[in-house]
């Protein structure tokens, strides 16, 4: 059986266990700092396996050691913007977590491929990439998969149709400037823009803009989990059954699209040992301008994390 550990035991991280564990895809190991949090969660998950079928391990526990040997590891360690806290607070306090969880990683699953949730994603990526010292393909940010689902669906509400039948990619840095792209957006084949005007499709790419935000309105206190459990779920059952599925996932570059030492949101096929292949597509003028300005954010994350973070350093 393949072994998927996964870091934070919080509303993401217990929420993608679930999703694992239902499909049976993998051993599981959950690791979380709050003492008992994942012990509690991994034994509740547990009591349900007679009426869900698991045929799989599910493991509680703040000791990294249990992690040996894993084949996927998902990132999801971190802690939420509390108030009074910037920007940078938590950008610093989430760079130490994750420098720690990466070292652990690098010593117990060196061949593992690592699935990065925490935020700010495609900057913590770039911890992540530096402190296990990784090959590049091994480290894959979680974004596109969840942005993309959210464009996909609203497009299925709007047209009465069934949400898998949507095909659609959303690329770019998991923020505000995320880059829908409406001309390789098709149901059932048929491209986008013949089943709805413009207006109409702007009006959907705001709407999976603020996805995220949309959600926080109403929980006020947490981000969004299921959304994103679920994608994560994806990216790891692409990887651990080698399916090569394509997808929008967050990668680092070295010249795809014209973009250089960043990770960002691309298509990718996810398989065995990670990044299997960036697809390059071609992108009108205006979606690469659009790519451009969101790559652009997330430079300024990595000038931001460079005005603190040196590799090897501090972790907690
Ligand atoms: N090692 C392991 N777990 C840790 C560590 C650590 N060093 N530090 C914090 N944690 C745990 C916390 O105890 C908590 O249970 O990480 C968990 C985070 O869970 P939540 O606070 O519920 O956050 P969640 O909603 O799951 O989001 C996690 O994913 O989507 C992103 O922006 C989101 O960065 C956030 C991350």
């Amino acid at each position: 059986m393949k072994k998927v550990s996964v870091i934070g035991a919080g509303n993401v991280g217990a929420t993608t266990v679930y999703y694992i564990a239902e499909k049976n895809i993998a051993d599981i190991v959950m690791v979380d700092v709050a003492e008992g949090l994942a012990q509690k969660k991994a034994l509740d998950f547990l009591h349900s396996a007679t009426l869900r079928s698991y045929n799989i391990s599910i493991t509680g526990t703040s000791d990294y050691r249990e992690i040996r040997d894993s084949d996927v590891v998902v990132v999801t360690a971190g802690v939420p913007r509390k108030p009074g806290m910037d920007r940078m607070d938590l950008l610093k306090i989430n760079v130490a977590i994750v420098t720690g969880a990466s070292r652990y990683i690098a010593e117990y699953c060196p061949d593992a491929v690592v699935i990065v949730v925490t935020n700010p994603l495609d900057v913590i990526a770039m911890v992540v990439l530096r402190e296990t010292g990784f090959a590049i393909k091994k480290v894959v940010g979680m974004a596109g998969a969840l942005d993309s689902t959210r464009f996909r669906y609203f497009i299925a509400e709007k047209l009465g149709v069934w949400p898998g039948d949507v095909m659609a990619m959303v690329l770019g840095g998991h923020g505000d400037e995320m880059v829908p792209l409406k001309n390789y957006t098709s149901v059932g084949g048929i491209p986008l823009p013949q089943l709805l005007d413009d207006d109409s499709i702007e009006g959907m790419i705001r709407r999976t803009r603020d996805g995220g935000g949309e959600i926080v309105k109403y929980l006020k206190t947490g981000s969004a989990f299921y959304a994103p459990g679920a994608s994560v779920a994806k990216m790891v059952e692409s990887v651990i059954k080698d399916e090569k599925r394509l997808m929008a996932a967050s990668a680092y570059l070295r010249g795809e699209y014209g973009y250089h030492n960043i990770f960002l949101g691309v298509p990718a096929l996810l398989g065995k040992n990670g990044i299997e292949k960036i697809i390059n597509i071609e992108l009108a003028p205006e979606e690469k301008k659009a790519l451009d300005a969101s790559a652009e954010a997330v430079r300024e994350g990595i000038r931001m994390l460079e005005s603190f973070y040196v590799p090897g350093g501090e972790s907690q």
